[in-house]
């Protein structure tokens, strides 16, 4: 290793696109015309926009190039057999489904398992994995370890299930009812927190025990890698795809958001072992997403990722990546201002409920920490918290775990400079945090509501 402080992005900028400077008085009216929602401004008026990582990353010229080799043939194109065989390279699994992106697959593969009296558990379920999970009318559970919704604990694998509360759930629940183990990697609800090699070896025992099958939600698979390489007894020197070959080998599938470490705009795939699930998963597909060898994508889209998860394990990217993410969280942390710790893969949680004590979480502390973040310097994150899981499906309202926002860092996109400006923005707002006032929310949809739902500042 070089002995340089300095985090260089290990790339140059080939092609650029304007950002711009909104007044506070214009933010304000987008504010009030979003209805306080950041999902409804429009990005033209963002400045720097850490809403998601989802898709919103810089393509290399590889991928570039990869869209002219794109075979847009409806069946048996050799951009699927690219994307096939990248796919395959890293996740050594028997079928590979292409879908548009992640939630297609899970929509897909909890249709065929899920079910009414059927019981899911996750570390923790990303939002559109809890709603598909919830829409077939199962219930899906989270069963991180204790560490991981405590935010300023450090423990190395924040995103670890706990085994024992598994096999208790299973016990519970029964394991003819609980038709497959969920394990996200990274954690993304719960702070973008890697789970170890040796929890997901510990998972696996307990569904062998049951004859559950173990599926990962992947999205981050190599950020979690990454992590495993650095904090893992005995990990420091194996390559990274060694790594996620060795998760993958773990688990009898997997679904992924290809717009994550797939490195791409859009795509995703659902994987498995099981002959019988592929086939039952793959009629579904076609009904909503396509033939089997496309499933929703156009075949540039499937060059884009095939060339992606080439670059998505080089060390130089992913020691960059994690150190760059680093670097906005250790600034904050330094600084005083309530962060989730240790940083993540992928983003920087703010602690919300800790830097807001005067607001109760059902008036959204994170909510108005985000909306603050804008109107203070055109920063767009998310709440992750109790307006994204507040609303059981009983039509309750309950605090969730934590009251979160995060601010996601984009892959490739923005340069320290950038994250710079994004600091002195957030410590301005934690000087004034004091004055920060709640939310109501004036209208929601049934499912999904952080999307859509539109608030009032409550008065002081
Ligand atoms: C952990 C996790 N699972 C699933 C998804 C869903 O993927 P997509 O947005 O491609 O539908 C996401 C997206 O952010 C995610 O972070």
């Amino acid at each position: 290793m070089e002995p340089w402080r300095t985090i260089i992005e290990p790339f140059r900028i080939h092609s650029v696109e304007p950002i711009r400077m909104t007044t506070r008085r214009e933010r304000e009216a987008h504010l009030a015309q979003a209805g306080y929602n950041l999902f409804a401004l429009h990005s033209q008026d963002v400045l720097i926009d850490l809403l998601t990582d989802s898709g919103t990353g810089a393509m290399s010229a590889e991928q570039w190039a990869g869209l002219q080799r794109g075979d847009e043939s409806y069946a048996g194109s050799p951009s699927w057999f690219r994307f096939e065989a990248a796919v395959r390279e890293l996740f050594p699994f028997a079928h590979i489904i292409p879908t548009h992106q992640g939630r297609a697959a899970e929509r897909i593969l909890f249709s065929v398992l899920g079910g009414p009296g059927k019981a899911i558990p996750n570390n923790t379920h990303f939002d559109t994995t809890r709603a598909n999970v919830e829409a077939t009318g199962a219930l899906a559970a989270d069963l991180v370890i204790a560490e991981g919704r405590v935010p300023s604990s450090e423990h190395p694998f924040k995103g670890n299930m706990d085994v024992a509360e598994l096999e208790a759930f299973i016990a519970d629940h029964g394991a003819a009812n609980v038709p497959v183990v969920v394990v996200t990697v990274t954690n993304n609800s719960g702070g973008g927190q890697p789970v170890s090699l040796e929890n997901l070896r510990a998972v696996r025992s307990v569904c062998d025990r049951h004859a559950i099958p173990l599926v990962l939600d992947a999205c981050r698979f190599a950020e979690n890698a990454w992590f495993i390489r650095e904090r893992e007894p005995g990990y420091a020197d194996v390559p990274i795809p060694d790594i996620v070959r060795e998760m993958a080998a773990l688990a009898d599938g997997m679904t992924m958001s290809a717009k994550k470490d797939g490195l791409a705009n859009i795509g995703g795939w659902l994987a498995c072992r099981d002959d019988a699930l592929a086939e039952a998963c793959r009629n579904l597909l076609i009904l909503t997403e396509g033939f089997p060898t496309y499933g929703g994508l156009a075949g540039r889209d499937l060059e884009a990722v095939a060339a992606g998860l080439r670059e998505v394990v080089d060390e130089d990217y992913l020691r960059y990546r994690i150190r760059s993410t680093a670097y906005l969280g250790d600034a904050l942390h330094a600084a005083g201002v309530p962060v989730v710790r240790p940083t993540g893969g992928h983003a920087v949680y703010l602690d919300a409920r800790a830097l807001l004590p005067q607001i109760d979480p059902l008036e959204y502390p994170g909510q108005a920490l985000a909306v603050a973040l804008y109107r203070e310097g055109g920063i767009r994150g998310c709440e992750i918290g109790t307006v994204m899981f507040g609303r059981a499906p009983d039509g309750s309202e309950h605090p969730a775990a934590m009251d979160l926002v995060r601010l996601a860092v984009p892959r490739r996109t923005y340069t320290q400079s950038h994250i710079d400006y994004v600091v002195e923005v957030v410590l301005a707002v934690a000087a004034r945090a004091g004055e920060l006032r709640g939310l109501g929310i004036e209208h929601e949809p049934a499912q999904l509501r952080h999307f859509t739902a539109r608030f009032a500042p409550l008065a002081a």
